[in-house]
């Protein structure tokens, strides 16, 4: 989400003259665009505004401004600890980005805007060229959230939620396909009641609709929660033939005990039950995760009945984190606070429990042919591309299942034609890495191009 908002807040810029640099020093504005999800994001936020500190000091024109959940929630604590910061905007007013700044420079003082609403801005993020990816794109769905989990801080910085309309989603998805992008990620904060309180379409209908984009090659979509994952929703995976076969479903724990307390609102064998639904209707499909180790009142059997479950679902990928204690979150106040020394050992143990799973599931492709989206060169400095040590060009790119696959492409095979970036092409698995998967290309597509001339990719 927060990706998503920064590209959108380029955009708004690139009309106001401004052009984005990777050099902080020579910069007349710097925005920092903050995450409140975790203590440690927050502290990262702080530290790097007193690098800014620095510069400003070097270079007194230059704007500081601080965006996203941080600034949503700690507007006031931001300004009167750092001097230098001279705008604060939250989650909801991104679109008036360029007015703040007007404002700042005409009325030469500090400006705050954390007003939320109910509405959502249609227009979306739209399409440019100051993204980093030109193939794949987020599209923002939704915002906000109303669930409530006790140690999460997103209902109350980015509000309660709000659907986007299904016709200014496919819109923005049709503009994207047209500048290029093959691969789209629906992204909100629980898409599975997409659409619920205003009455729109269902998320599956949706999915459906973006499915039928011409010349869409991939979709996905990104976060479900799984009290709220329908059978028509599991069903798609069959359904929809540019529906990726992965999905992110975050369970957090594996103890019923934990799971009530964070008040998730599913227990450990509905969860369960829905892994053995996808799995059913789609067996190749790929599944990670989110936990967090060391919630309030965590004990050592509720640590190995996440351990368990993680053996039984055989995750392809997870994303784990030591629980924090966030403001506004209700866990902050529970008893039995486990101790950070037990937290880093249940964060490790869980870690290296993965990746065991993910080398054995890496390893299990190799000698296997997979779709890959072409995203790029393995190695750049710059915009220049480095060559191997075998002086050969690597491409990368992604599998269905996200895994980053590096391979050979044309020069090791004469029969196939030149590959660009955006094409989805096979690629027969070679080694399995730590990281990352490594290949040869065998199979690339063909794209057409329609009567106006415009390029378009056959899926
Ligand atoms: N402490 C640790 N991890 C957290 N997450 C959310 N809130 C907290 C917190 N207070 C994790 C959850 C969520 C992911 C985005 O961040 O696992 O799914
Ligand atoms: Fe946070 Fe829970 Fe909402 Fe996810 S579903 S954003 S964890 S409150």
């Amino acid at each position: 989400m927060n990706v998503y908002d920064s590209e959108r807040i380029i955009r708004l810029l690139k009309p106001e003259g401004f052009i984005r640099t990777d050099f902080p020093e020579k910069a007349d504005l710097i925005i920092l665009n903050t995450c409140a999800i975790r203590e440690k994001a927050e502290q990262k936020a702080f530290s790097f505004l007193g690098r800014l500190s620095k510069l400003k000091k070097k270079n007194p024109e230059l704007l500081v401004g601080v965006g996203g959940c941080v600034a949503q929630q700690e507007a006031e604590k931001a300004l009167s600890r750092v001097p230098s910061i001279d705008f604060v905007f939250g989650t909801h007013a991104v679109p008036r980005i360029a007015e703040i700044i007007n404002r700042v420079e005409v009325e030469g003082r500090r400006i705050v805007d954390v007003k939320m609403s109910d509405e959502i801005n249609e227009s979306g993020r739209g399409v440019d060229d100051t993204e980093n990816s030109t193939v794949s794109r987020f599209v923002t769905i939704m915002r906000g959230c109303d669930n409530f989990c006790t140690y999460c801080v997103v209902p109350h910085v980015r509000g309660s939620e709000a659907s986007r309309k299904p016709d200014s989603i496919v819109n923005e998805v049709k503009a994207l396909v047209d500048a290029g992008v093959r691969e789209v990620t629906l992204l909100g904060q629980n898409v599975n009641s997409y659409g619920t309180k205003e009455g729109l379409c269902s998320f599956p209908e949706l999915l459906s609709r973006v499915n039928d984009v011409t010349g869409i090659g991939r979709v996905r979509f990104t976060t479900s929660h799984p009290k709220d994952m329908s059978d028509e929703l599991i069903d798609s995976f069959q359904n929809l033939d540019k529906l990726c076969n992965h999905i992110h479903l975050p369970v957090q724990s594996g103890s019923d005990r934990v799971l009530k307390k964070m008040n998730r609102k599913y227990t450990r064998d509905q969860y369960l039950d829905k892994i053995m639904r996808l799995k059913k209707v789609c067996p190749d499909i790929a599944i990670t995760s989110d936990f967090i180790v060391g919630f309030p009142g965590e004990m050592e059997d509720d640590f190995q009945e996440t351990i368990k479950l993680i053996e039984t679902v055989g995750y392809d990928g997870l994303f784990a984190f030591k629980y924090s204690d966030r403001p506004s979150a209700p866990a902050r106040s529970f008893s039995g606070k486990v101790p950070e020394d037990i937290k880093k050992k249940r964060l490790k143990v869980l870690l290296e429990l993965q990746e065991s799973i993910t080398a054995e599931k890496n390893k299990m492709l190799v000698g296997q042919t997979v779709q890959v989206l072409v995203e790029g060169f393995s190695k750049k400095q710059g915009n220049e591309t480095l060559t191997d040590k075998l002086g050969k060009t690597q491409w990368s790119g992604r599998t269905v299942a996200h895994k980053i696959v590096n391979f050979y492409g044309s020069d090791e095979n004469e029969n196939l034609p030149e590959i660009s970036i955006g094409q989805l092409v096979d690629v027969r698995i070679e080694k399995a890495l730590a990281h990352s998967l490594w290949g040869i290309c065998t199979h690339i597509d063909h794209d057409t191009r329609d009567e106006k001339g415009d390029k378009h990719y056959a899926a």
